[in-house]
């Protein structure tokens, strides 16, 4: 649990530094204003994007991986709830939806974020409209490439930014390949392939 804390303050320090360096300190009337308003949407969504995907590494990296060589009982699992010793922890996955989720339920956070894919292992993960759709065959279309664009939802304007999550270390394809979850139409993925999305919404109003 520690070390989950100081890795949320790390991430809200990096950020806290980069909204600052945004704000134009030269300018006094928007330093005056409250953090964060003098950077434009993409920014603010590339800003949390960086560090989301920095906390995932970490955790997959210094955290899951080193647990997995080490002979200890403490293991990365999926079901890991189900697990009645309190040995498992979650996947980086999971640890990532967690924490959308609750960011989700916090009205003061001023953005939102998902996991998506056009083939999802936990159904939440679909993308729910043609919107969405889109987003992701673009990034598998456009390797390498974001995709930036306004939506409407609810009535409620959107900067909507889509950010592509690729096959980027061998766990990520074998897990993914061999789940009892996957589709008929699963793709075999391999190293670089855009496996889904991680998308952020701010609002604009
Ligand atoms: C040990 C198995 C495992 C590994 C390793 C793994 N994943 Fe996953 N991944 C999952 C599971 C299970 C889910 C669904 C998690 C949930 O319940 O939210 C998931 C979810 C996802 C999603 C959201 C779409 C979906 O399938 O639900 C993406 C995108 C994704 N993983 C990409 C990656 C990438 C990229 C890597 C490597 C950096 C990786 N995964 C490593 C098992 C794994």
């Amino acid at each position: 649990m520690k070390y989950r804390v100081s890795l949320i303050s790390y991430g809200v320090l990096n950020l806290a530094v980069l909204l600052a360096s945004g704000c134009g300190s030269s300018n006094a009337a928007a330093s005056s204003q409250s953090a964060g308003a003098g950077i434009s949407p993409k920014k603010f969504a590339d800003a949390v994007h960086a560090v989301m995907m920095a906390d995932r590494t970490v955790y997959a990296s210094q955290v899951v991986t080193r647990l997995k060589k080490q002979d200890s009982p403490v293991k990365p699992d999926e079901y890991w709830q189900d697990e009645t010793t309190g040995h498992a922890i979650p996947l980086p996955a999971q640890m990532f939806r967690m924490g959308a989720e609750l960011v989700a339920e916090d009205p003061g956070a001023g953005f939102t974020y998902s996991l998506k894919s056009l083939w999802p292992l936990n159904s939440q993960h679909k993308p729910a409209s043609d919107f969405e759709i889109e987003a992701l065959t673009f990034l598998s279309k456009n390797p390498g490439e974001n995709f930036y664009q306004e939506e409407t939802l609810g009535g409620k304007k959107y900067f909507t930014a889509f950010y592509p999550d690729r096959a980027v270390a061998e766990a990520c394809w074998s897990c993914h390949n061999d789940h009892p979850n996957k589709a008929e139409d699963y793709p075999e993925f391999k190293e670089g392939d855009v496996m889904g999305a991680v998308a952020v919404r701010v609002p604009l109003e």
